[in-house]
């Protein structure tokens, strides 16, 4: 039962859980309009105190489609925070308008100390570079539309795995389904964060093991997932520098990959994929962040309870 929760980490939905969100958004997006009154009368809180261009749309598209409306800012600086107010009373307030706060902030945790001061759901969109649980049900999405099902393949995450917080929430969820084995390809300056081996991997008994180059690896993978490095999460400008072009996917590199790979990016991307891929069947980027709306409607829908 989703009804009520916040969701602030992966681990808040649970495999039952996100089966039934991915049959609904399959339900929603064969038949959209059976679905735009189902949130008719509701308010959802938009809090951006970072920048967003497709997690913020996509979930204001998205309580738009379901027949609701939105309040919020997408720039701090043009709110009371600016004012110094204090997240809990931010919060407070939002939630004495709404009956859902959707928020991304660039401190971990942010979501959780939110949620602590007020009771109407809080969904985190993107903390620091912690977690993004809704992005995570995308990808997931995603994978399910592109091979039917979501188990026994090697997938390998490719970029920024110490401060990518999708990747973070992509192997909490993923590691629960059968036969998944991970590649983590990275510069070692970019490697997956210990706590996530120990608590996650290691206990989930996941196969996985560590590249430096995704030559080595690309022949084995049914899914790549690319993504950017995180030039806002970087202590200074000269490691940003050095590790940005760490990784570019282009059709040479395609040469060696499978047929039916599948390739994703929660994107924005910078250059880590090459235009010229857009083109190619195995690009599955741009589906996916449209799927990052279907997902959000059956969420706000079962937060709702409005099914
Ligand atoms: C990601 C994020 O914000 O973490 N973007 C998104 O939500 N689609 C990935 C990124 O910014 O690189």
């Amino acid at each position: 039962m989703l009804k009520g929760k916040d969701i602030i980490d992966a681990s808040d939905l649970n495999k039952l859980d996100v089966e039934e969100l991915l049959i609904l958004a399959e339900n929603i997006i064969e038949n959209p309009r059976e679905y735009a009154d189902t949130c008719k009368g509701k308010l959802l809180g938009s809090l951006f105190f970072e920048p967003s261009t497709r997690t913020r749309l996509s979930f204001e598209s998205a309580m738009l489609r379901l027949g609701g409306e939105i309040i919020g800012f997408s720039d701090p600086d043009s709110s009371s925070v600016q004012k110094g107010e204090n997240l809990p009373d931010t919060i407070k307030t939002v939630a004495s308008y709404t009956d859902l706060i959707v928020m991304r902030h660039p401190k971990e945790g942010a979501p959780r100390y939110a949620a602590d001061s007020t009771d109407i759901p809080i969904i985190n969109a993107g903390d620091g570079g912690h977690q993004h649980p809704t992005q995570t049900l995308t990808d997931l999405l995603t994978i399910k539309q592109a091979k039917g099902k979501i188990e026994n393949f090697t997938i390998g995450l490719c970029g920024d795995l110490k401060f990518g917080r999708t990747v973070h929430s992509l192997i909490k969820a993923i590691c629960q389904y059968e036969g998944i084995k991970f590649v983590l390809i990275s510069p070692e300056e970019l490697q997956i964060p210990e706590y996530i081996k120990g608590e996650i991997l290691d206990k989930s008994k996941s196969e996985y093991r560590e590249v430096e180059r995704l030559e080595q690896v690309i022949e084995e993978l049914d899914i790549l997932y690319m993504t950017r490095v995180q030039k806002e999460r970087f202590f200074n400008e000269a490691d940003y520098v050095r590790l940005k072009d760490s990784y570019i996917l282009d059709m040479e590199k395609l040469k060696n990959a499978k047929e039916d790979l599948t390739i994703l990016h929660p994107l924005p991307r910078v250059n880590e994929i090459s235009v010229e891929v857009d083109s190619d069947p195995r690009a599955w980027y741009f589906k996916q962040m449209r799927f990052g709306m279907f997902i959000r409607m059956a969420l706000i829908m079962k937060i709702l309870g409005e099914e």
